[in-house]
Protein backbone atom coordinates (compact mmCIF):
# COMPACT_ATOMS: atom_id res chain seq x y z
CA UNK A 1 0.00 0.00 0.00
CA UNK A 2 2.37 2.46 -0.96
CA UNK A 3 1.82 5.52 -2.35
CA UNK A 4 3.34 6.05 -5.55
CA UNK A 5 4.50 9.44 -7.11
CA UNK A 6 4.39 8.91 -10.38
CA UNK A 7 1.56 7.55 -12.43
CA UNK A 8 1.62 4.11 -14.75
CA UNK A 9 -0.12 3.47 -17.42
CA UNK A 10 -2.67 1.67 -15.03
CA UNK A 11 -5.88 3.54 -13.44
CA UNK A 12 -5.12 3.66 -9.89
CA UNK A 13 -7.73 2.61 -6.88
CA UNK A 14 -7.01 6.24 -5.64
CA UNK A 15 -5.13 9.28 -7.36
CA UNK A 16 -4.82 12.54 -5.41
CA UNK A 17 -4.44 15.87 -6.85
CA UNK A 18 -2.32 18.30 -4.98
CA UNK A 19 -2.44 21.78 -5.70
CA UNK A 20 -1.27 23.53 -2.26
CA UNK A 21 -0.88 27.11 -3.79
CA UNK A 22 -3.71 27.16 -4.33
CA UNK A 23 -6.40 25.57 -6.28
CA UNK A 24 -6.63 22.46 -3.99
CA UNK A 25 -6.67 24.19 -0.76
CA UNK A 26 -9.14 26.42 -1.78
CA UNK A 27 -11.44 23.92 -2.89
CA UNK A 28 -11.11 22.24 0.70
CA UNK A 29 -11.35 25.49 2.11
CA UNK A 30 -14.97 25.75 0.19
CA UNK A 31 -16.36 22.81 0.61
CA UNK A 32 -15.66 22.74 4.49
CA UNK A 33 -17.42 26.12 4.09
CA UNK A 34 -20.53 24.45 3.51
CA UNK A 35 -20.00 24.66 -0.73
CA UNK A 36 -22.31 22.10 -2.05
CA UNK A 37 -19.41 20.84 -4.54
CA UNK A 38 -16.43 22.32 -7.14
CA UNK A 39 -16.76 21.38 -9.93
CA UNK A 40 -13.32 21.83 -12.35
CA UNK A 41 -12.40 22.94 -15.60
CA UNK A 42 -9.12 23.37 -17.50
CA UNK A 43 -10.79 25.49 -20.11
CA UNK A 44 -12.68 29.10 -19.22
CA UNK A 45 -15.21 28.85 -21.58
CA UNK A 46 -16.65 25.57 -21.24
CA UNK A 47 -17.00 26.65 -17.12
CA UNK A 48 -19.24 29.68 -18.40
CA UNK A 49 -21.42 27.38 -20.89
CA UNK A 50 -21.90 24.80 -18.26
CA UNK A 51 -22.36 27.36 -15.22
CA UNK A 52 -24.66 29.11 -17.24
CA UNK A 53 -27.40 26.60 -16.46
CA UNK A 54 -27.14 27.40 -12.88
CA UNK A 55 -28.77 30.22 -11.39
CA UNK A 56 -26.65 33.00 -10.08
CA UNK A 57 -27.54 32.44 -6.60
CA UNK A 58 -26.42 28.53 -6.19
CA UNK A 59 -23.53 29.15 -8.48
CA UNK A 60 -20.02 30.76 -7.88
CA UNK A 61 -17.04 31.37 -10.74
CA UNK A 62 -14.17 31.19 -9.87
CA UNK A 63 -11.10 32.14 -12.57
CA UNK A 64 -7.69 32.23 -12.26
CA UNK A 65 -4.66 32.50 -15.10
CA UNK A 66 -1.32 33.50 -13.91
CA UNK A 67 -1.80 33.22 -10.24
CA UNK A 68 -4.71 36.50 -11.22
CA UNK A 69 -8.24 36.45 -10.94
CA UNK A 70 -9.65 36.04 -14.57
CA UNK A 71 -11.93 39.54 -15.16
CA UNK A 72 -15.61 38.74 -15.39
CA UNK A 73 -15.46 36.06 -12.47
CA UNK A 74 -17.16 35.97 -9.27
CA UNK A 75 -13.52 34.86 -7.76
CA UNK A 76 -10.03 34.20 -8.70
CA UNK A 77 -8.53 31.01 -6.23
CA UNK A 78 -7.82 32.61 -2.94
CA UNK A 79 -9.11 30.08 -0.57
CA UNK A 80 -9.47 33.27 1.91
CA UNK A 81 -12.42 34.60 -0.03
CA UNK A 82 -14.30 31.94 0.13
CA UNK A 83 -16.28 32.74 3.32
CA UNK A 84 -19.16 30.48 4.39
CA UNK A 85 -21.26 33.39 3.96
CA UNK A 86 -20.63 33.49 0.22
CA UNK A 87 -20.08 29.35 -0.73
CA UNK A 88 -22.88 27.84 1.64
CA UNK A 89 -25.17 25.98 -0.62
CA UNK A 90 -23.30 26.72 -3.79
CA UNK A 91 -21.60 25.10 -6.28
CA UNK A 92 -18.35 26.09 -7.29
CA UNK A 93 -17.48 26.59 -11.28
CA UNK A 94 -13.89 26.73 -11.19
CA UNK A 95 -10.59 26.50 -13.27
CA UNK A 96 -7.21 27.83 -12.30
CA UNK A 97 -3.61 27.14 -14.30
CA UNK A 98 -2.71 24.11 -13.16
CA UNK A 99 -5.00 22.23 -10.32
CA UNK A 100 -8.03 21.76 -12.21
CA UNK A 101 -5.85 20.21 -14.69
CA UNK A 102 -4.37 17.54 -12.77
CA UNK A 103 -8.03 17.27 -11.32
CA UNK A 104 -9.35 16.36 -15.14
CA UNK A 105 -6.15 13.86 -15.72
CA UNK A 106 -6.57 11.69 -13.09
CA UNK A 107 -10.53 11.31 -13.27
CA UNK A 108 -10.83 8.09 -13.95
CA UNK A 109 -9.43 6.40 -10.93
CA UNK A 110 -11.42 4.79 -9.17
CA UNK A 111 -11.41 7.41 -6.06
CA UNK A 112 -10.36 10.61 -7.49
CA UNK A 113 -9.68 13.11 -3.91
CA UNK A 114 -8.08 16.86 -4.00
CA UNK A 115 -5.64 17.35 -1.36
CA UNK A 116 -3.32 20.18 0.55
CA UNK A 117 -1.90 20.64 3.58
CA UNK A 118 -4.84 22.24 5.07
CA UNK A 119 -6.65 18.83 4.69
CA UNK A 120 -3.97 16.28 4.91
CA UNK A 121 -5.12 14.18 8.25
CA UNK A 122 -8.47 13.70 6.40
CA UNK A 123 -6.87 12.34 3.13
CA UNK A 124 -4.62 10.30 5.46
CA UNK A 125 -7.89 8.63 6.99
CA UNK A 126 -9.35 8.13 3.89
CA UNK A 127 -6.50 5.84 3.03
CA UNK A 128 -5.93 3.91 6.12
CA UNK A 129 -9.64 3.42 6.67
CA UNK A 130 -10.14 2.04 2.69
CA UNK A 131 -5.90 0.59 2.33
CA UNK A 132 -6.84 1.03 -1.49
CA UNK A 133 -3.91 -0.95 -3.24
CA UNK A 134 -2.70 1.58 -5.38
CA UNK A 135 -2.59 5.45 -5.01
CA UNK A 136 -0.89 8.33 -7.17
CA UNK A 137 -0.26 11.26 -5.56
CA UNK A 138 -0.27 14.10 -8.49
CA UNK A 139 1.29 16.94 -8.12
CA UNK A 140 -0.11 19.70 -10.51
CA UNK A 141 3.64 21.91 -10.62
CA UNK A 142 3.24 24.84 -12.60
CA UNK A 143 2.99 24.42 -16.51
CA UNK A 144 4.40 20.78 -16.41
CA UNK A 145 7.25 21.69 -13.79
CA UNK A 146 8.40 20.47 -10.65
CA UNK A 147 6.89 21.86 -7.51
CA UNK A 148 8.31 22.08 -4.03
CA UNK A 149 5.20 22.53 -2.37
CA UNK A 150 3.35 19.70 -4.03
CA UNK A 151 6.07 17.45 -3.45
CA UNK A 152 6.36 18.21 -0.05
CA UNK A 153 2.49 17.91 0.55
CA UNK A 154 2.74 14.41 -1.04
CA UNK A 155 5.47 13.69 1.32
CA UNK A 156 3.39 14.90 4.60
CA UNK A 157 0.79 12.13 3.39
CA UNK A 158 2.93 9.64 3.04
CA UNK A 159 5.05 10.24 6.02
CA UNK A 160 1.69 9.97 8.05
CA UNK A 161 0.48 6.92 6.30
CA UNK A 162 3.70 5.20 6.37
CA UNK A 163 3.79 6.54 10.52
CA UNK A 164 0.27 5.24 11.18
CA UNK A 165 0.96 1.99 9.49
CA UNK A 166 4.21 1.60 11.08
CA UNK A 167 6.02 1.20 7.47
CA UNK A 168 9.35 0.22 7.78
CA UNK A 169 12.35 1.74 6.00
CA UNK A 170 12.49 -1.90 4.19
CA UNK A 171 9.13 -1.67 2.64
CA UNK A 172 9.93 1.79 1.27
CA UNK A 173 12.98 0.81 -0.22
CA UNK A 174 13.01 1.25 -4.10
CA UNK A 175 10.15 3.80 -4.36
CA UNK A 176 12.83 6.64 -4.99
CA UNK A 177 9.73 9.95 -5.06
CA UNK A 178 8.13 8.60 -1.81
CA UNK A 179 11.17 8.18 0.04
CA UNK A 180 12.52 11.60 -1.51
CA UNK A 181 9.00 13.40 -1.01
CA UNK A 182 9.19 12.33 2.52
CA UNK A 183 12.39 13.23 2.79
CA UNK A 184 11.48 16.86 1.87
CA UNK A 185 8.49 17.60 4.17
CA UNK A 186 10.81 15.95 7.44
CA UNK A 187 13.34 18.47 6.54
CA UNK A 188 10.60 21.32 6.64
CA UNK A 189 7.53 20.34 8.66
CA UNK A 190 7.71 22.55 11.30
CA UNK A 191 8.86 25.70 8.52
CA UNK A 192 6.24 24.99 5.81
CA UNK A 193 5.72 28.88 5.89
CA UNK A 194 9.09 29.42 4.51
CA UNK A 195 9.03 26.44 2.29
CA UNK A 196 6.59 28.28 0.73
CA UNK A 197 8.06 30.97 0.21
CA UNK A 198 11.16 29.55 -0.98
CA UNK A 199 8.76 27.89 -4.01
CA UNK A 200 8.85 29.57 -7.62
CA UNK A 201 5.07 29.62 -7.16
CA UNK A 202 4.71 31.24 -3.64
CA UNK A 203 7.31 33.68 -4.93
CA UNK A 204 4.95 34.27 -8.11
CA UNK A 205 2.25 34.74 -5.54
CA UNK A 206 4.31 36.95 -3.39
CA UNK A 207 4.81 39.05 -5.82
CA UNK A 208 0.90 39.41 -6.42
CA UNK A 209 0.60 40.37 -2.92
CA UNK A 210 -0.88 37.14 -1.82
CA UNK A 211 1.22 36.68 1.55
CA UNK A 212 -2.02 35.83 3.41
CA UNK A 213 -3.04 32.79 1.19
CA UNK A 214 1.04 31.70 1.52
CA UNK A 215 0.24 31.88 5.40
CA UNK A 216 -3.12 30.00 5.20
CA UNK A 217 -2.27 26.98 2.55
CA UNK A 218 1.14 26.62 4.67
CA UNK A 219 -1.52 25.27 8.01
CA UNK A 220 -1.38 21.48 8.29
CA UNK A 221 -4.88 19.65 8.95
CA UNK A 222 -7.11 22.34 9.90
CA UNK A 223 -10.15 21.26 8.12
CA UNK A 224 -11.48 18.01 8.21
CA UNK A 225 -12.54 17.78 5.07
CA UNK A 226 -12.47 15.04 2.27
CA UNK A 227 -13.27 16.39 -1.27
CA UNK A 228 -14.22 13.22 -3.31
CA UNK A 229 -15.10 12.95 -6.80
CA UNK A 230 -18.86 12.17 -7.21
CA UNK A 231 -19.04 12.36 -10.95
CA UNK A 232 -15.93 13.13 -13.57
CA UNK A 233 -15.30 16.72 -12.55
CA UNK A 234 -17.17 17.35 -9.23
CA UNK A 235 -16.01 16.74 -6.24
CA UNK A 236 -18.09 16.80 -2.77
CA UNK A 237 -17.18 16.90 0.66
CA UNK A 238 -17.47 12.99 1.76
CA UNK A 239 -20.13 12.63 4.31
C1 LIG B 1 -3.01 26.55 -10.29
O1 LIG B 1 -4.00 25.83 -10.48
O2 LIG B 1 -2.11 26.67 -11.10
C2 LIG B 1 -2.83 27.30 -9.01
O3 LIG B 1 -3.78 26.98 -8.10
C3 LIG B 1 -2.57 28.73 -9.29
C4 LIG B 1 -2.92 29.68 -8.21
O4 LIG B 1 -2.16 29.88 -7.27
O5 LIG B 1 -3.98 30.30 -8.27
Amino acid sequence: HTPELTPTDKVPECAIAVDVLRATTTMATVLAAGGEAVQVFSDLDQLLAVSEKWSGEKRLRAGERGGSKVPGFDLGNSPLDCTPELVQGRRLFISTTNGTRALQRIQDAKAVLAAAFVNRAAVVQYLLEKQPETVWIVGSGWEGSFSLEDTACAGAIAHSVAQQTKLSQDELAGNDEVISAIALYSQWQDNLLELLHLASHGKRLLRLNSDEDLKYCSQTDILDVLPIQQEPGVLMSRK
